[in-house]
């Protein structure tokens, strides 16, 4: 029947494109936005909100929101399903690393020996991973960011566009590595900060 995706924004149309490049048909996607009901995402209708999707029985799927706790709370609200993990036939993958239920590595990403990824991971576009690195679930690695070998990034944090982080250095749960920032120390729990190198920032809007 073919693999469901949750979501249908921008993150979702990289991973509708990444299913159909690995050889998965695509079934159909559901999301909670009323504006994107009866629309389509490169040919692929929008069924319904995610209250529709529990009226099915559980399939294969995949979380396709970008947003961290949005993957994190849907995969506590929809027990039963089969989380597939999605590899880009352009990305490598060292055979020896561990990943978990409904991780997506897209095209261009590098995943170096002996790294484990945890559930709903996103390997962003051109993302590398280098050996012994340990990605917890709901992390998001996005475009261009690179990881040294045996990083920790704990689970929900995001690693922004094209930043680095040191080799062996952590970054907390739910902390947010700004866009091009440069990780020369830990990052404390639900932090956010950036820069070269990265320190705290100070957020206008909790200002
Ligand atoms: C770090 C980030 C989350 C900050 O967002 P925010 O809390 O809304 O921050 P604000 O826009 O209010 O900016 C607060 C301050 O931080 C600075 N700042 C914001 N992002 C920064 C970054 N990436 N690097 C350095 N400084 C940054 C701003 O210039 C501002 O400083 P100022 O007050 O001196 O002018 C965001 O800018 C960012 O880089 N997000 C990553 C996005 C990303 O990669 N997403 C993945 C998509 S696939």
């Amino acid at each position: 029947m073919g693999v469901f995706v949750f979501g249908a924004g921008g993150h979702a149309k990289v991973v509708v494109s990444t299913l159909r490049a690995a050889g998965w048909a695509v079934a159909g996607l559901f999301d909670d936005d009323l504006q994107k009901q009866d629309s389509y995402v490169l040919g692929v209708p929008v069924l319904g909100s995610i209250a529709e999707a529990r009226r099915i029985p559980p399939e294969q799927g995949v979380l396709a929101f970008g947003d961290n706790r949005l993957r994190a709370k849907f995969a506590a609200e929809l027990p039963g399903w089969e989380w597939i993990v999605v590899v880009h036939p352009q990305a490598y993958v060292d055979p020896s690393v561990v990943v978990g239920p409904g991780t997506v590595v897209l095209a261009g990403a590098v995943v170096q020996p002996e790294a484990r990824l945890g559930a709903h991971v996103i390997v962003n576009t051109g993302a590398t991973v280098d050996h012994d690195c340990i990605a917890g679930d709901f992390v998001h690695l996005a475009p261009g960011a690179n990881l040294g070998g045996g990083v920790r990034v704990e689970e929900g944090a995001l690693v922004g566009i094209g930043a680095s982080v040191i080799p062996g250095t952590s970054i907390g749960p739910w902390s947010v590595v700004g866009a091009g920032a440069a990780v020369v120390r830990n990052v404390a729990p639900g932090a956010r900060v950036g820069g070269v190198p990265a320190r705290p920032l100070r957020s206008r809007r909790a200002a």
